[in-house]
């Protein structure tokens, strides 16, 4: 969204103009900074049907009180996990009904649902009507809010999953579901500093997404290498790293080039030891028409996606098996779902979320979780790039982006990495083989 007209509609005369015009209002998101890390207001908890959720332990963690949820709840959990019918689902619309446009402005909807029954059809109806509930009000909510299900069976192991959906860090996170296993975390997590020393290698990390989040990682302790086509060009992002008394080091290697890839992996073993994160970042994009494409365009994207992300994964679990632990974050996109001129694009993207889903059904048994993030409109390179290219201004092509997107916003690098970030975290052990969109809202 252009920055003149988001200043514009950010004052009374300019909202009152927009708005009797019909045009879009940007939702003000609050996102996650240091000096106001916790979302403004108490927690309301809610319950629809009969649950055998033990909630509150782990909602008092979430720092968010619940004694002064009346009037305008910061966040609301409604523990929808016992409906086992449609007659059930009443009691939802009973439970938010009234509650819902009282909700703060960023505030946040956690709805908790059960996993599909498959011998009970009664069941898993009305547990997966609640994902049609959810996309839906996440699409209509506005100011900023946003709307999750969480299908769960036991509290503890979704605690990180909650506090992430419940924080300011997941403010570009809506109209999502994202299933729990049913296990305790294996490691106790203080929430934005989850476990120091581990090493977490990110590619594409020169700038952009991959820059965020080897910032994010490093932030919470890791030692991170930042991997890079070119080792100079990743200077920036160490400089930034070891400026915040981070460790870090640069790492030119192409991902999908096998030979640069066993070097550098083993490369960053020995300097900063067994890498346990991997994030698969690097990205191109060859658009076109499929008449237009040639096999060279076609081929570069699939090299560098899903080769990648392969070479990368394979280098990279021999030290996570041996550890016991593993986390692998693979970058899928919007375009999974489609988009005219990208059929290489869209089928690495989308190749990549049944790449993540294998990985996470091959290595669970090991401590490695495996889940795929998939962004919408980020403001980035890329995206700049791809307005050149079709000879538009780049504020006018965010802005003609942000009317398609429920929260009225393209989103920021961080956006995507504290959802990365979240992927990785000791304590989300039990969330594997996830696809989450951090697109500003669910998608068709
Ligand atoms: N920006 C968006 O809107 C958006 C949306 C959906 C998905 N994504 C995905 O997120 C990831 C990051 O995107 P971004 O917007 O930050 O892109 P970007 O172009 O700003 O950064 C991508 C980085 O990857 C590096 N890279 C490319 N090929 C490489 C290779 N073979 N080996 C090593 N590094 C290589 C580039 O040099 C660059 O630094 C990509 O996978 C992209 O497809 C981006």
């Amino acid at each position: 969204m252009a920055d003149r007209y988001l200043s514009f509609t950010g004052t009374a005369s300019g909202r009152f103009l927009t708005r009797r015009l019909g045009l879009p209002q940007p939702a003000a998101l609050r996102r996650w900074s240091p000096g106001a890390p916790g979302l403004d207001g108490g927690l309301l908890h809610l319950t629809a049907g009969t649950s055998g959720l033990d909630l509150a332990p782990v909602l008092a963690r979430t720092g968010l009180g619940t004694d002064d949820a009346t009037g305008r709840p910061a966040a609301v959990v409604l523990d929808a996990a016992g409906i086992r019918d449609v007659e059930g689902l009443a009691e939802v619309h009973a439970a938010l009904h009234p509650v819902v446009r009282s909700v703060a402005a960023s505030g946040r909807i956690v709805v908790l649902g059960a996993p599909l029954d498959p011998a009970d059809h009664h069941q898993a109806a009305a547990q997966q009507a609640l994902e049609g509930f959810v996309r839906s009000l996440g699409k209509e909510i506005g100011r900023g809010r946003t709307v999750n299900l969480v299908r769960l069976t036991d509290a503890p192991a979704a605690e990180s999953t909650l506090r992430f959906l419940l924080s300011p860090r997941s403010a570009y996170v809506s109209g999502q579901v994202i299933e729990v296993g049913a296990h305790q975390p294996v490691a106790p997590d203080d929430g934005d500093r989850p476990l120091a020393g581990r090493t977490a290698l990110v590619t594409g990390a020169a700038r952009g997404i991959g820059a965020a989040t080897a910032v994010r990682l490093a932030a919470e302790g890791r030692a991170v290498a930042v991997i890079d086509l070119d080792e100079a060009a990743c200077k920036d992002t160490v400089e930034k790293i070891t400026a915040a008394g981070g460790r870090a080091v640069a790492v030119g290697c192409d991902v999908s080039d096998e030979a640069q890839v066993e070097a550098a992996v083993a490369r960053i073993a020995e300097e900063l030891g067994a890498p346990t994160i991997l994030v698969n970042n690097a990205g191109v994009l060859r658009d076109n028409l499929l008449f237009k494409m040639s096999v060279s365009d076609w081929d570069t994207v699939m090299n560098v996606h899903l080769r990648g992300a392969f070479l990368m994964s394979r280098a990279c679990q021999k030290h996570m098996v041996d550890a016991g632990f593993g986390r692998i974050v693979n970058l899928s996109s919007s375009s999974a779902l489609g988009n005219r001129g990208q059929i290489n694009y869209s089928a690495a993207k989308a190749g990549l979320q049944g790449f993540t889903k294998t990985l996470a059904k091959e290595l669970g048994k090991f401590g490695v979780t495996a889940n795929a993030v998939a962004p919408g409109f980020i403001a980035t390179e890329m995206t700049k790039a791809t307005a050149e290219r079709v000879g538009m201004g780049f504020e006018d092509f965010k802005a003609a982006a942000a009317t398609q997107i429920p929260v009225n916003r393209v989103g920021e690098p961080e956006d995507v990495a504290d959802a990365i970030a979240f992927f990785t975290g000791e304590a989300a052990g039990f969330v594997s083989g996830q696809v989450l969109y951090v697109a500003g809202g669910p998608l068709d």
